[in-house]
Order: C-alpha cells, then structure tokens, then sequence
C-alpha cells in the first residue's frame, strides 16, 4: 500500500488533495488536556491512530499543507504530520534549529551553539530560544528541531558546532534555557536522545556505554531539558548497546518516560533512526519522521499479530496530543507578524550573542584592542567568506550577513586592505599596515554534518599566512573560526593576539570588529577544553562500528591524567581584568540531602567595563570509585564596571554531587570530604580553593 492509499483507508484521504483548514484546540488546562484525549482516543481507528504517529514526505507536504508562509516560498517543514481535521487534530510541523529557523526562509542566523555555549550566559539564551520559537510560529510551524544538547566526546565530531559543549552540566543548563525560551511559542526538541558524537558512521555505529557512564556523563543534560517540560526529544541515528537509541527500551521507557517521569513524545531523527517497528513501538517511540518506514504497514501488521499492544499505540497518541493541545489553541497563528523575521530587534540579538560568545584567547603586549590604528591588512580567505557554519539540517539562510572583512571596511576612519592566500601581498600589507588582522580557521566542508573532522589542525597554507603576517608586523591579531577545539602547535607562539570568534552569524563581522577595535569588551569562555595536540586526547573512533564510551573525557580526561592543556575549559580572557576573593561557605558540613551556598567576591581591577564568567567546581576527596579531579557545578556571568566588586553566589546540592551506583542501581551521595573551587576558569593555579563534607542525612 503506498503512503496515499494509506492515509486514505485511515480516513483522511480528502487532506491529500485539498488545503485542510485545522480546528485548533482551545487554550486548556492539563485536566481538560487529559479529558479531550479521553474522549478522542476511542473515537480513532486504529488506521488513524497509526497515521498520527508517522511523518509526511515534503513533496506531499506541498500539496497538503496550509501554510502561512511568505508568498513564493513553498511550504518547506522539515517534517509533517497529517492530523486529523474532523477531531480537531493539529498537524505537527516542524522546522529545523538549532542556530535559526529552517532554511528556506530568511530568519535571523544566529551564532552556533557551541558559540552560544561561551557565553555561559542562560538568561541570554533563553532569549535566543525565544526569538527562534516566535520565528517558528509566525512561519507557521508548531515545533522547532532544537536544541542540539549533545556532548562534545571528541572534538572531531563533524556536527560540535551545534550543540553547547562537553560538560553536562554547562550542557543542561543552556539546553533547558532554551527549551523555556522556544517554548514560550512552540515545542522545542532537544535532540538527539542519546550518545550521537559521531558522524561519518553515524547510522550504524554502536555506541557500547556502561550504566554508570550513561547516567553521569550522557543523560543529565537531556533531563535537565526535560525538567524544563520539553515537549519532545528527538532520538539518535546511532545504536545504543545494541538496538537503535530510540529503540532503546531502557533508554526511552525506562530511563526518560518512567523514571524522569516525562509526559511528553519521542520523535525519531529523520529516516535512518528506526529498523524495527515492533522494538521501537515497545521501547516507546512516539513518532517517526519523516515518513511512514515503520509506523505503517509494518506497525499495523505487528498490532495485528500481538507483538504490539494497542496500549503502546494509544501511548504515542496520547502523548502528541496531549503536547499539540498544550501548544497549539485556536489564536495560534494570531499575533505573530513574518514582519519580525530577521527584524532590527532579532537582529540586535544576534549581534548581542556574538559579542559575548567570542573567547579572547591570547593577548601579549595588549596588541588588541587595534586603538590608533588608521590602516589596517586583512588577509585570509575566511575574512571574505559568508561563513556561517555547516551546511546540513542546521542551515540557516538569513537576510544579509556581514563577514569579516565588509564590516571592518564599514568602519570609519579606518583604511583596509586586504590579501586572500598571496603570502607576497600579504607580506606587503602587513608590512604597510598599522596593524594586521589574519582570519583562519575551518568552514562547512572542514566539519559538519554528515562528516567529522579529519584533523584539529588548520591548512598549511593558513599558518603560513599567519607567520607572513606575523613577521611582517608586530601587531598581529588572528582571528580563529570553528565550530570546536583546534590545536595551535607551529603557529600559536608566532601570533601574539588570537580571537577565538566561532561562526558568529549573521551579524558576527560587526560583533569582531567591536572586539577588535574595543567597543566591545570579549567575555566569551571555553565551553570545551584545547588539547596542545590530538595525541593528549584518546582515539577518535569516526570510522569503527562499535565504540566504547567509558570514563572520561574533555577536562575531565586531560586533568584526570595530568597533561595540561593548550587552553582550559572555562578561560577567555579580557580587556580589562578581574580579581576573586573571599570564597565562602555558609557552612563546612551537609546532609546527603542538604544544600549550601557558597560565594566569591569578583573585582574588576582594570579600567575598562566588562563581564566575566565566575566557575565553581567540585572535587571528590577519598570518594569510593573513580571520579573525575573536579567537575563544574555552577557558573555565573556579572557585569563589572571598573572598581567595582560583586558577590556572586551558588547553590550546591548534595544530591548534584552523587555517583551513580551500578551495584544498588541508584544515584548515591557519598558521605566523604569534597574539594571546592572557584575563579575564571578550570585551571587549578586561576581558582581559589575550600572544602566541606557531607555527613548524615
Ligand atoms: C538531523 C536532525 C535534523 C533532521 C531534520 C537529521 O539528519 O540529524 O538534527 O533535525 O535531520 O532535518
């Protein structure tokens, strides 16, 4: 049976071929959520039901769809649900994140997450999330493919770009700020549900992960999202222990829909997510996009035949329903003007993320901020590129975007010349310029999805560059563009300023010219540890079809085995500086179920305003089993003006402390002294130090 004889015998034939106009639910109480599926539910065939829980191809999403979008554009969701018009069914209509809205229409482009995550600034995100959930809806789709919460493993992971960082807790905090902010709008759908760090062999690799690995490094950050009322979760591509993730009965029923006790539906990634209806039914996936390989035929046949209970089918039903209902009433599309796509104010935002997203990373002699500069060489090819990051799901075609170089050459009163690969012209520049200015780095064909990196390391050719540049004239900046980690060995000790800019977005040539001349202040921080070369890490396992995630990796790997690292986890550096005093507890002791709140003192000792990230991270003295040296617990970014000082205060839980105890099956807060640290950054010599214990209850 094909897809339209499908639908047809489930009974919505007449939405293949005319325009449905949707009856949206009213705006309801959870009661009234849950009675309206009560009455619903028997009035579905069993056809219907199964038709709810598969997506539509795009080219019959063309013909099927209702619309709301700009004359001329299509109708391009990234995936579709049918609905059910004669309930009062909405349809699902998805859109693509996670650094904007889709990619047929012009939204507003923001910085990639992993530059998002150097801002370590939730509030600031939960905006993001916002803009990107209004944008969504005013496009007429109901649910955004996004955040992108998985863990940089490795920092070769061809799709780093997308998602916040390495550390689950950094992870957790961005991921569920988000989620608030787009759901403010629509349902978001932190993706993708579990242990996906890997591209070139993305589909058929397994990832092989201990219990306790799984809990303490892989899961937090997607429960921290699904404390924040995710209204879905997108599962992986990759195998977990065997089945596909989100066939993964003890990932998806046990662990996220029993124990965390999520109401909400899991959705699969898109074709090549599911092999097997009958597992992925049982396991508890709700949803299959974006078209009908398993959630037809196939599922129907396995209803029929017992081996999936009609239960498990009203199970997924209910769950979309019961988060269409809670998202989408009858005034959905009312209020929201396309006008304010990409608009002045989402705009503004962009460009308000990039600053605080970029990581000054080296500063000697305070060759940056250029003051005084009149004349100015740029060189590098990336300076000219539109470079906004990978050119996969994630893509996002915004208005207009500024690259490097066109917003330096906007700036008045400053003279700039520019050179792509000639190391000849270079030289020549550099050598005439007040100052010289050399973007490097990677783009879309360098990493993304699909496709991991081959290397962490830039061209040949761009480090020549920069040592022309370098030798050619004192005062050199390097502008670094990547989506993760890059290692430095050759050209780092040449160049005596770097700016660490990520893919910026849209406004991201603006945001670095800001920083270079010193409008701006940077106060971005690393949200992944540099390695000084890939030897310091463990072996990037992108082309082998089972992998064992075990232990640690990122900081926690390098401090656990004391090599010390290029760069932090945590640093950024400033244009002016900051002090930390004054660490305290408001008690040395807890209880396992027990909280304290420490505080720091932060000062800005220099003499330009900025903002500074403060870090607070826990060690586990004498603990039972193998924990990492420290791990972050809590960050907050203030905004100083010179002389000025704030206290900057945390809480800490016991129960953020635990291990998760294979033995026992349960989270266990051990009863031990603990180390705690606070400062800019995860470098032991940058942090103050105290401890406390736990004892008791
Ligand atoms: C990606 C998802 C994306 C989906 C829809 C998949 O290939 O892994 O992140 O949301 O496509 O475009």
């Amino acid at each position: 049976m094909d897809r339209r004889d499908f639908i047809k015998t489930a009974g919505v034939g007449v939405a293949a071929v005319s325009i449905p106009k949707m009856i949206f639910a009213a705006a309801l109480t959870g009661d009234e959520i849950e009675r309206k599926i009560a009455t619903i539910l028997p009035q579905l065939s069993l056809d219907e039901k199964i038709s709810l829980m598969n997506g539509v191809l795009r080219h019959t999403v063309k013909e099927i769809a209702s619309g709301g979008l700009r004359p001329g554009q299509g109708h391009g969701f990234t995936g579709y649900t049918i609905g059910i018009e004669r309930l009062g069914i909405p349809q699902i209509k998805c859109l693509d994140g996670p650094r904007g809205v889709g990619f047929l229409y012009k939204t507003t482009c923001f910085p990639v997450g992993m530059a998002r995550g150097a801002t370590f600034d939730p509030a600031l995100e939960q905006k993001v999330g916002a803009v990107m959930g209004y944008e969504t809806r005013a496009l007429g789709a109901n649910m955004l493919l996004a955040p992108c919460i998985n863990l940089l493993w490795h920092p070769r992971w061809g799709r780093a770009q997308e998602s916040y960082g390495e550390d689950t807790h950094h992870l957790g905090v961005m991921g569920a700020a988000f989620t608030r902010g787009v759901q403010q709008h629509v349902m978001a759908c932190p993706k993708h549900y579990a242990v996906n760090n890997i591209e070139d062999r993305r589909t058929e690799m397994d990832a092989l992960v201990d219990e306790r690995t799984l809990r303490e490094i892989f899961l937090p950050h997607f429960q921290k999202c699904v404390e924040a009322k995710a209204a879905s979760i997108m599962s992986s591509y990759n195998h977990v222990n065997g089945p596909k993730a989100g066939q993964n009965k003890h990932l998806v029923r046990e662990i996220l829909k029993n124990e965390w006790g999520w109401d909400g539906f899991v959705v699969s990634d898109w074709g090549g997510a599911m092999d097997d209806a009958t597992q992925a039914a049982n396991a508890g996936l709700d949803l299959e996009m974006p078209q009908a390989k398993f959630y037809g035929e196939k599922l129907k046949a396995a209803v029929d035949q017992g081996k999936v209970p009609v239960a498990a089918v009203d199970e997924a039903v209910t769950r979309m329903l019961r988060q269409l209902f809670r998202f989408v009433g009858p005034d959905f599309g009312k209020g929201y003007s396309q006008k304010k796509i990409a608009g002045t104010e989402h705009a503004a935002l962009a460009k308000e993320v990039a600053r605080k997203s970029m990581v000054l990373l080296k500063n000697d002699g305070n060759v940056l901020p250029l003051s005084g500069v009149k004349t100015l060489a740029v060189l590098g090819r990336l300076a000219k590129e539109p470079n906004l990051g990978d050119r996969g799901s994630s893509t996002v075609t915004p208005p207009y975007n500024v690259p490097i170089l066109k917003a330096l050459r906007e700036k008045p009163g400053l003279k700039v010349t520019y050179s792509g690969a000639s190391l000849v012209r270079a030289k020549a520049l550099a050598k005439n310029s007040d100052a010289v200015v050399v973007v490097v780095g990677l783009n879309y064909k360098d990493e993304g999805e699909g496709h991991d990196r081959k290397s962490m390391v830039i061209s040949p050719a761009q480090i020549k560059l920069i040592k022309t540049a370098a030798g050619a004239n004192k005062k050199c900046a390097v502008v670094l563009i990547a989506g993760s980690a890059v290692t430095m060995e050759g050209w780092l000790e040449k160049t005596p300023a770097l700016l660490l800019a990520w893919y910026p977005g849209m406004e991201g040539g603006n945001a670095v010219t800001e920083i270079l001349f010193g409008e701006v202040n940077p106060s971005g921080k690393l949200p992944i540890v540099f390695p000084k070369s890939e030897d310091q890490l463990f072996k990037f396992e992108n082309k082998a079809l089972k992998v064992e995630y075990k232990g640690f990796h990122g900081y926690r790997w390098l401090e656990g085995k004391g090599l010390e690292p290029l760069f932090p986890f945590g640093f950024g550096m400033s244009y002016t500086q900051y002090k930390y005093g004054n660490l305290k507890l408001n008690k040395k002791s807890m209880g396992k179920n027990g909280r304290l709140e420490v505080s720091v003192d932060v000062t800005n000792i220099g003499k330009l305003a900025g903002e500074e990230v403060a870090q607070l991270y826990v060690g586990y003295k004498g603990s039972k089993v193998e924990r990492p040296v420290k791990e972050l617990k809590g960050f907050s970014r203030v905004a100083l003006e010179p002389g000025q000082t704030k206290t900057v205060k945390f809480d800490l839980n016991a129960k953020d402390l635990a291990y998760y105890n294979t033995a026992t099956s349960a989270w266990e807060v051990e009863e031990i002294d603990y180390a705690l640290f606070a400062g800019p950054s995860s470098r032991k010599e940058d942090l103050l130090s105290d401890s406390f214990k736990v004892s008791g209850a």
